[in-house]
Parts: structure tokens; C-alpha cells; sequence
């Protein structure tokens, strides 16, 4: 057979497959019945988008399970909260409140399987947990559960006024709503409610890290990971939230600052028309500074349960949060698919005064001007900003924003959590890096991998064929799903060749994965170290 008809073959039945569809049995969940599907291949059952709450009014906190007497079908792959395309039309609608299982067949509720609940990315403005991306095949025959879920995304998940109508976190908000879930449901399909591991990845990653310090995540995980994102991360959390709600607002020729007026006003408008409004980034900055709707620190509100209200920094220099084993890591090239998201015209205006990372402060304008020479002197090294000379910024768009913060964040936990914390760094470069192949590749030479790279190899996806990369996919699969079964990515006995060490305070490590393991400094160059002085000198802090 040629290759062509192969391919003709596999897609028809592939097609055919998803036509008959054979049903799991019915499981009584909170909700009511629902009925899952067993995969074309046998290798599991899945529950598609399953709504776990109810859309509250604008900008509130979740609402309660929605209830049903008939049994409901979970076989819906495509549901997710509005969002942006191309900055020209939105997709998504409001009922998006769901969240999908995938566990292997012949489970019961004895089975008691580790569950592994992963929250995307997507700068909390875009994405979905459907399983174009997100697919189980890999994990699920590892004995894991895995749930992916949506949240709201940009103004309508993070907008942050601090009043009753619209207190903020209302995207992780709903994240709680669907751990609540999992705690309510996941006995009945097989897994276990006291061996949760939540994961995440770039915003999803950061909202790990948010879970970890929030009092209402507390008790509903038992593990986390965090890939390429922190709460510390300079977009990741609103300073400034009333100022950041004016922006669209006074896009739209509204000026205000008052929190009741702003919300009166963005009650009167359309989610397209929030979602369209692009607030022009400020000139000499780079493209990470458009994330603007992020989580936020709440004001305490009678009658409001909040999800965070104090600050990242607060919480983790006092050692207040909920400490369970962790596992955190990023990939050696993050800046790579960033800086292809950017265009030239913005890439050659970059100034680095102007796009110092919002998450510092200086005393003085000297002073800010000092430490910004020497970041150009790390980064351009004594050149000019040019088209010859810009892919030197290819660092820039990663070291400070996705990889120092979950360095700093790690030193923090290290001071007051007597758990393991797993670091890795990704460094692999192989067929399944997505990101890196289909959208940074000609940047230039950058051996490793760019943000979001990872995800290829724990998820699988219809639409790429699986048999490329079996070794890698087994090897961080197995280090993944270890750590959620025993704490411990290489517990003794494990199948890699590998002891992986959690990171101590004396001489902090990391894992680095690539085609073989090996170990670096947590802070493995001079610009991280840099990074590190700077932060201990000029961090904003609340
Ligand atoms: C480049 O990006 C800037 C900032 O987002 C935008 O204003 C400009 O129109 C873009 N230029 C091109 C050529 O796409
Ligand atoms: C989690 O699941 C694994 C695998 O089934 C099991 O060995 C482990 O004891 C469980 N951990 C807890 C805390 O229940
Ligand atoms: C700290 O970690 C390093 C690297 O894994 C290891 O060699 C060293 O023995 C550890 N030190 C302590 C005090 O555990």
C-alpha cells in the first residue's frame, strides 16, 4: 500500500470508530447519570466535558453543579470558554464549565487509582482541556486517572475590581469548583480522592503555584506540579488590578478608576466586545506585557469566600501555604516560542529600561538605569539592537518570566517545606517538540526546547501520529505518573535509569531530561544569577 492510501486508511477508520460509538456503563455521579465512551482502541474510557458548576452571573465566583435526571452523554470533545482568535472574531461560549475523565477500563470504585488533575495554559486569556492537545493515551496506561477542565479566561475569569459584583479569581475559582468535583466524583470512576496530584503548564502552571498558596485549594490536592510557571512570575499576578480593569475601558474611550462605575460598564458591553478591546502594549515592551487579566489578591468581603488575599511573595516568605511534595521545572529555551510570537517591528523597538519585568521596583531612576545597562550588556552583549543582532533577545523573552520565577520560588518553598521539591530542566529536542518545530523553527539555531515542548511528550493528540518518540514519551510519562503515585519521580525499583534528588538548600540541583539524564546547578548560567540579585534587591512585593 502507498503511504497515501495507509493514511486514507487510518483516518476512515479512525472516522468510523468515533461513529459507533460504544458507551460505558451508566456511573451515578453527583450531578446524575452519565455515560462515557470506551476508546476506538480499547486503551480507555473517557467522560468529555462534564460541567462540574453552573455559570454564575458575570465576573462571581462559580455556581453550584448543575443537576439531571437523564442520563447525560459525555461525548462533547469541543467546549470552551470565549476566547480570542486571531484578535478578529471570539470562539468559545459561556457554558464552558467543564471538565473531562480518562481512566483505563475496568475500574471500580476499589480501584483507587492516582488522579492527576492538569490545568492549561494559555496566559489565562486562551486554551482549553480538550483532548486536541490534552489526549490521555500516554498517561492513562501508566494506572493514573487524568482530568483536564476549562476555567474562564481573561476579563470575564480575572477581572479584579475588590468589590461583592466582581471580588477577582473567578478563573481559579472555578479551578476550585472542578477539584471539588474530583473529590465528589472520582471514587465512582475509579480513583482515588486522597491521591491527587494536581499539574499544570505556563498560566496552568502559575495556577498550580496559586493552589499551593491558597486557603480555599487546601486539603484537595496532595501533590503538585508546576511546568514553566509560577505565582511569582512577572505576568502572572495584577499589582495594580483596579488600574489593569481600566485599560479596556479607557481603550473603549471610558475613563475611570472608580471600581462600581467600571463594572457598571463592562456589565453594559458584550463578552466580544471585552475580549476584542486589545490594549495597546506600551512602546519599548515586549509582547508578555499584553497579559493583563491574571489572579490578583481579593479584599475581604463579607459573604465572599476569597481564593487568594494576600501576595504571592507575602505568603511564601512567611511559609504559609499548603506544603505537599512538589515537582518544578521549565525548558532551557522558553524565550524561543515567545519571541516568535512577537513581530519584528515590536522586536527591533525593544528597549530594556522599558521592559524591566513589572514585578520590580526601584528606588531611584539611577539605580534602575544601572541595573538595566547591565542587563543589556548580559543579553546583547555589547551589540545594537538589529535585525543581525535580535535572536540575542531570545533569552530575554524566557529567563525573566518563565524560568527565574519558578527558581525564586523553589528557594522560597526550600526555607519553610519540609516536603521534596523535584527541579527539572527540559532540554530535549526531538520529533514531538510542536512548539519549537511548527512555530520557532526558523528563528535560528537553539539547541533544546521552548516553552510548552513538554507537553508532546506526556499527551497525546489525534492529529500527530504517536509512534515517533516512544522512549521519551515513556520516560517523562513514567517520571510524571511516579510522582503521582509515590512522591518520588525514580522511587526505588523504578525502570529509569535514574535516581532524581530532591533539591536541598546547600547545593541546589536539578534534573536536566534530555535523551539522557544528567544534573545542573538550579541556577545554571550567569543571567539567572544576575536575575537572582537583582530579585533579592528590587522585587516588588505586594
Ligand atoms: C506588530 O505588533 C505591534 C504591537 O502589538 C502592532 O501594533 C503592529 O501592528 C504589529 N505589526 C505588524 C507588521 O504586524
Ligand atoms: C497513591 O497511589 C499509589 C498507587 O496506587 C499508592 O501506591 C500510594 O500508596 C497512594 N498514596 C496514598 C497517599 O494513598
Ligand atoms: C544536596 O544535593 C546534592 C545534589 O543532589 C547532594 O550531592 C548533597 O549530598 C545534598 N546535601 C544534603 C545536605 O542533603
Amino acid at each position: 500500500m502507498s503511504l497515501w492510501s495507509v493514511k486514507w486508511l487510518v483516518l476512515w477508520s479512525l472516522w468510523a470508530a468515533r461513529l459507533v460509538r460504544q458507551p460505558t456503563t451508566t456511573h451515578h455521579l453527583s450531578n446524575g447519570p452519565v455515560r462515557g465512551s470506551i476508546a476506538p482502541d480499547g486503551s480507555h474510557a473517557s467522560y468529555l466535558n462534564i460541567p462540574y458548576a453552573s455559570m454564575p452571573q458575570r465576573f462571581l465566583a462559580p455556581g453550584p453543579e448543575p443537576k439531571w435526571d437523564q442520563t447525560f452523554e459525555a461525548v462533547n470533545e469541543n467546549v470552551r470558554c470565549i476566547q480570542s482568535m486571531a484578535d478578529i472574531l471570539t470562539i468559545g461560549g459561556t457554558d464552558c464549565l467543564s471538565l473531562n475523565v480518562y481512566t483505563p477500563l475496568n475500574v471500580d470504585p476499589d480501584s483507587r487509582l492516582p488522579v492527576m488533575v492538569f490545568i492549561h495554559g494559555g496566559g489565562f486569556f486562551q486554551g482549553s482541556g480538550n483532548m486536541l492537545i490534552y489526549g490521555p493515551n500516554y498517561l492513562v496506561p501508566k494506572g493514573v486517572i487524568l482530568v483536564t477542565m476549562n476555567y474562564r479566561l481573561n476579563i470575564q475569569g480575572f477581572i479584579c475590581l475588590r468589590i461583592k459584583e466582581a471580588p477577582g479569581n473567578a478563573g481559579m475559582k472555578d479551578q476550585v469548583a472542578a477539584l471539588r468535583w474530583v473529590q465528589r466524583n472520582i471514587r465512582k470512576l475509579g480513583g482515588d480522592p486522597d491521591n491527587v496530584t494536581i499539574f499544570g503548564e505556563s498560566a496552568g502552571g502559575a495556577s498550580v503555584s496559586f493552589h499551593v498558596l491558597s486557603p480555599m485549594s487546601k486539603g484537595l490536592f496532595h501533590k503538585a506540579i508546576t511546568e514553566s510557571g509560577s505565582a511569582l512570575a512577572p505576568w502572572a499576578y495584577q499589582f495594580r488590578p483596579i488600574f489593569m480593569a481600566s485599560l479596556v475601558a479607557r481603550t473603549m474611550l471610558f475613563d475611570s478608576q472608580d471600581p462600581h462605575e467600571l463594572y457598571k460598564y463592562y456589565m453594559s458591553k458584550s463578552d466580544d466586545e471585552l475580549i476584542l478591546t486589545r490594549v495597546p502594549r506600551k512602546p519599548g515592551n515586549i509582547i508578555i506585557s499584553e497579559i493583563l487579566y491574571t489572579p490578583c489578591t481579593e479584599k475581604v468581603i463579607e459573604g465572599v469566600e476569597p481564593f487568594l488575599t494576600e501576595s504571592p511573595y507575602d505568603l511564601l516568605s512567611k511559609g504559609e501555604y499548603n506544603k505537599v511534595p512538589l515537582m518544578i521545572g521549565t525548558n532551557n529555551e522558553e524565550g524561543l516560542l515567545l519571541f516568535s510570537a512577537d513581530n519584528e517591528t515590536s522586536i527591533l523597538k525593544v528597549e530594556i529600561e522599558k521592559a524591566i519585568p513589572k514585578n520590580l521596583e526601584f528606588p531611584s531612576q539611577t539605580e534602575k538605569i544601572k541595573v538595566a545597562k547591565e542587563l543589556e550588556r548580559l543579553y546583547l552583549e555589547g551589540e545594537k539592537l538589529s535585525l543581525e543582532t535580535m535572536t540575542k533577545l531570545v533569552k530575554w523573552y524566557g529567563d525573566p518570566y518563565l524560568i527565574s520565577p519558578s527558581l525564586e520560588e523553589t528557594e522560597f518553598l526550600l526555607k519553610s517545606s519540609e516536603h521534596p521539591i523535584y527541579n527539572y530542566l527540559f532540554s530535549y529536542d526531538g520529533w514531538r517538540n510542536l512548539p519549537k518545530l511548527v512555530r520557532a523553527g526558523s528563528v535560528g539555531n537553539f539547541p533544546g526546547a521552548t516553552h510548552a515542548d513538554e507537553l508532546f511528550y506526556l499527551f497525546s493528540q489525534h492529529i500527530v501520529f504517536s509512534n515517533f518518540e516512544k522512549d521519551m514519551i515513556d520516560k517523562v510519562t513514567t517520571l510524571w505518573t511516579n510522582f503521582a503515585k509515590y512522591g518520588d519521580p525514580t522511587p526505588e525499583g523504578s525502570s529509569l535509569q535514574v535516581k532524581w534528588n530532591p533539591t536541598n538548600a546547600t547545593t541546589p540541583t536539578c534534573l536536566v531530561i534530555d535523551s539522557d539524564f544528567s544534573t545542573a546547578p538550579l541556577w545554571f548560567n550567569d543571567r539567572l544569577k544576575y536575575w537572582r540579585d537583582v530579585y533579592s534587591k528590587y522585587r516588588r512585593k505586594r
